[in-house]
């Protein structure tokens, strides 16, 4: 390809100059030699080139390989061409970065790829220490199968077979699931190997704190919130973020390793007196309640009870069930407000509606019904769906 030699110190000019007239060519770099640097032209870019370029010297210089632009790019390395052919449409193009991990699903039409879909992903991304197939949330605690497939160990892409022949310790820390996301200059600390987190619900976070926002201005004072599914904090996070919005609190989850988290992140937020392990639900100082504890027996302590103005139900299979267990949380003769999140298909979302405003009542003067969203699919026939109630109750 044709180049034009600068002197280092006039690159950037000369640059602005060649781009301007559209005489650079797209998507080449800018290649060093010696103290001159090497600018690629266009094919529109004449010869010889006229002023203020005449006098320049010209030459013919090999550009490197173009970056992959697509992790699929570099799966040829592992994988044949006629194979990734004959799975065309299977690949996985969505992952889920989580601080330094990276966690992706597949199909089983290519499973059998795992390890190879894990060394190309994880070569495409420079900054990921490991790279996992998600095989989705089990149990109670909603906690994701990670199977661990590939690392970056001393700057080198290594699969299992590596990973198994390395000392027990270093396996261990390089395939360990800690990590900490950062959304919107909030960090979170998280382990998605041990308790629930998702980087998509990062906008369920932002409405809800739009929300709480508008219940303080109604109320005119710090408000009260309950998150008793809170995972490691997050949404408590967003909040605390915000000076003053928060006054008493309640976070608490049935998982011992989400509370473990939670209290690092309720930590950096500046809560403080907290315990430095997870132990069952206690008042750790003055109207703040932190630790472990089932939901559905929270509204049995009188110290809990009538408490709140805000409360979080974020257990999308379970939220329905759980809901009336939870209202009596919530203050009494004042305006308060229930944010849930629910899982549900097209078919059910009547039945749903109506039961929500059977048990969302009495509605705050001026509130829209409580009824599903729809938020985001969940899988082939069912929703993430969120509702939202103004309340008011009288006694
Ligand atoms: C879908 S996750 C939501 C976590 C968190 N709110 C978030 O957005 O990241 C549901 C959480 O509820 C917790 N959980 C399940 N059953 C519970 C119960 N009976 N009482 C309290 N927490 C429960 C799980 O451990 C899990 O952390």
């Amino acid at each position: 390809m044709r180049h034009l030699s600068v002197p280092k110190r006039q690159t950037q000019s000369m640059f602005l100059q060649l781009a301007e007239r559209g005489w650079l060519a797209p998507r080449a770099r800018v290649l060093e030699a010696g103290e001159e640097r090497l600018l690629p032209l266009s094919e529109e870019a004449p010869a010889p080139l006229p002023a203020p370029f005449e006098g320049l010297e010209e030459v013919d210089a090999e550009q490197p390989a173009p970056f992959p632009r697509r992790w699929l790019e570099r799966l040829p390395q592992w994988v044949s061409e006629e194979e990734i052919k004959a799975n065309e449409g299977y690949w996985p193009n969505a992952q889920e970065p989580l601080g330094d991990l990276l966690l992706f699903k597949l199909e089983k039409e290519i499973q059998q790829y795992a390890q190879e879909i894990a060394l190309a992903k994880l070569a495409h991304h420079r900054g990921v220490r490991a790279a996992f197939w998600d095989r989705g949330v089990e149990g109670e605690f909603r906690v994701r199968n990670l199977e661990p497939l590939a690392a970056r160990h001393d700057g080198e892409v290594i699969g299992r077979v590596e990973l198994d022949s390395l000392e027990p310790d270093v396996r261990t820390e390089l395939l360990s699931t800690r990590s900490r996301v950062r959304e919107h200059g909030v960090d979170i600390d998280i382990d998605p190997g041990t308790a629930f987190f998702s980087h998509r619900l990062q906008t369920e976070r932002f409405r809800t704190v739009d929300s709480a926002l508008a219940l303080k201005e109604r109320l005119g004072r710090p408000i009260a919130v309950a998150d008793p599914y809170c995972g490691v904090g997050p949404a408590l996070a967003h909040m605390l973020a915000h000076t003053d919005l928060i006054g008493d609190l309640l976070a608490s989850d049935l998982n011992p390793k989400a509370v473990e988290l939670l209290l690092v992140n309720l930590a950096r937020k500046g809560v403080t007196d907290l315990p430095d392990r997870p132990e069952p639900l206690s008042e750790v100082s003055p109207g703040r309640f932190v630790g472990i504890a089932d939901a559905l027996t929270l509204a049995d302590d009188p110290a809990l009870a009538g408490r709140f103005d805000l409360l979080l139900i974020n257990l999308p299979h379970d939220t329905l069930h759980h809901l009336p267990h939870l209202l009596p949380l919530l203050r009494r003769r004042s305006t308060s407000l229930v944010r849930g999140w629910v899982v549900a298909a097209e078919d059910d979302m009547d039945e749903i509606n109506a039961e929500l405003m059977e048990v969302l009542r009495p509605l705050a003067q001026g509130a829209p019904p409580p009824i599903l969203e729809l938020r985001r699919p969940y899988n082939v026939t069912e929703w993430l769906c969120r509702f939202e109630a103004w309340l008011e109750f009288s006694t």
